[in-house]
């Protein structure tokens, strides 16, 4: 859904230069909105066959919108409930194939069918996550996956929070 910039049709290339385009385009003086924002729109045009990639800040017990490239999604995520509230409740990523069975899935975008939550550390704590969903069922169960983990991670390091 999103323009595409010609990245290499190789995944392992493909995702070797995004990786290295995210550590050139975020910088730990920047705001972090400003690093979000580039980084949401970088997943975008990488990624393929997504619907939704954007953050949700952890302030107290909610999760609220930041930056993101999609549909418009719900503001705010009620504590302890959805997709993107278990990955900060576990503290790890989580992986859900098919969202349509997983209990109290918040459906932003009706055409969603699977998701990846990465939570996104600072000094250890939980300061926000990083979600990406995808119209396509079981998106995110090959190699991609760890990447986008490992993408989130250089985030982490490079938060200005
Ligand atoms: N599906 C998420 C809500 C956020 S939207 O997907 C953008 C959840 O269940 O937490």
């Amino acid at each position: 859904m999103f323009e595409k910039t010609p990245y290499p049709e190789n995944l392992d290339e493909r995702y070797a230069l995004g990786e290295a385009q995210l550590s050139a385009l975020i910088d730990p003086s920047y705001e972090e909105v400003t690093n979000d924002a580039n980084s949401a729109a970088l997943f975008a045009s990488l990624i393929d066959n997504i619907n939704w990639v954007g953050f949700y800040y952890l302030r107290d017990d909610r999760l609220v919108l930041g930056p993101f490239q999609g549909l418009p999604a719900c503001s705010v995520l009620p504590a302890h409930k959805g997709v993107c509230w278990k990955a900060v409740d576990d503290q790890k990523p989580v992986y859900v194939d098919d969202v349509l069975s997983f209990p109290g899935h918040i459906a932003c975008d009706a055409a969603s069918r699977s998701e990846l939550v990465v939570p996104i550390f600072d000094h250890g704590k939980i300061i926000k996550v990083l979600d990406i969903d995808s119209a396509v069922p079981d998106r995110f169960s090959g190699p991609e996956r760890d990447w986008i983990i490992r993408c989130a991670q250089l985030l982490s390091r490079k938060s200005s929070v």
